[in-house]
């Protein structure tokens, strides 16, 4: 960035909303000079998230910034999330609460069919160990109960419950991505390029909607492309997202975000199913890997790079001059996926 860059503001109705420190801010926002000459397309651009700053990085830190301070200011002491084996949520959410001194519980539903023995034990699920997470890994059938059954513990040891949805989607964490579009907007202007079209993983939909939002909020044109990793009918995240929009506009109302803009999601990456490698993505990892040293992972950015490079190829991408990835994080899972490359 040039010396005479100013430091980024955040739009004031987000600066007011609480916020709890864990991350480095803005992340950086990366050309990929060879992966752009490899593709012969408009100027590829990565949006570090993965740098976030907290346990590998990740997209869960932004909206564990606002969720926490709210479990904080309603005097929480033990945090309860939710997530796949492998989650990457599960994950960030650990090493947050080490870092606040709050008892984290992790409930992590053994729904992924990766029978190899580092899915269970390596990744993020040594992460999660380390940060001193109690995690229980429960299977599909029993989780209800099982959940019903540690919530009550819990409770009869007096302790302060706050929940954390899947992937850290509600409204108030999907926060963190109206405050990534507000940097997006801030680095394009510095940078003296255009924001005219973000790609980025979407699972539980906070990410997506918090960026709609965001641009809703900065009269920004972007066009948001999700790329479906986790749900077997797209109309789900669809329908997911324009929820959370909806609670968005209620809840944070001084945002004056009115959208017009299009929930646009790509199907076409998911694959077998959530958590199943691809092997798009498997070769766009090794790809990027072998021409930009970066590392994506096989359930999530590496199905959004696949469709990147796949939608270039496709010439759907070639009225842009510039094309932003959001890197969502992940690389945490490569060593669980040890035996799909
Ligand atoms: C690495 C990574 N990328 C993308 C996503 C999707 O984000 P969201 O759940 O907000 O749609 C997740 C969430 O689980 C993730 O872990």
């Amino acid at each position: 960035m040039s010396s005479r860059s100013q430091q980024f503001i955040m739009p004031p109705w987000l600066e007011a909303m609480p916020r709890v420190q864990l991350g480095h801010w803005p992340t950086p926002l990366e050309h990929l000079p060879r992966l752009t000459k490899e593709l012969s397309g408009p100027q590829l651009w990565v949006k570090r998230d993965d740098c976030s700053g907290l346990a590998t990085g990740g997209n869960k830190t932004r909206k564990l910034e606002f969720l926490l301070a709210d479990a904080i200011e309603q005097g929480a002491d033990t945090i309860v999330t939710y997530g796949a084996v492998q989650s990457n949520h599960a994950r960030q959410t650990a090493a947050a609460c080490a870092k606040l001194g709050l008892e984290c519980h992790l409930l992590l539903s053994q729904r992924v069919d990766w029978p190899h023995a580092s899915y269970n034990n390596n990744g993020n699920v040594l992460f999660n160990n380390l940060f001193g997470a109690h995690t229980h890994m429960l299977s599909m059938d029993e989780f209800e109960q099982r959940q019903t059954e540690i919530l009550a513990d819990l409770a009869a040891q007096n302790k302060q419950i706050y929940q954390i949805p899947p992937g850290g989607s509600n409204a108030l964490g999907a926060l963190g991505y109206a405050m990534c579009l507000a940097e997006l907007e801030w680095q394009t202007n510095e940078m003296g390029i255009s924001l005219e079209q973000i790609v980025h993983a979407s699972a539980s939909s906070a990410t997506q909607a918090g960026l709609i939002f965001g641009a809703g909020a900065m009269k920004s044109k972007v066009d948001v492309l999700g790329i479906n990793v986790f749900h077997p009918d797209p109309a789900t995240l669809t329908t997911r997202i324009e929820k959370l929009l909806a609670q968005m506009s209620v809840q944070f109302p001084d945002s004056n975000a009115g959208f017009d803009l299009p929930i646009n999601i790509n199907h076409a990456y998911f694959g077998e199913a959530y958590g199943k490698p691809t092997d798009a993505g498997l070769d766009a990892i090794k790809m990027v890997a072998e021409l930009e040293g970066l590392l994506f992972d096989p359930v999530y950015s590496g199905k959004a790079l696949a469709a990147l490079i796949d939608q270039i190829n496709l010439g759907n991408f070639s009225h842009h001059e510039n094309v932003v990835l959001i890197h969502t994080g992940g690389a945490a899972s490569l060593s669980a996926y040890v035996d799909a490359f």
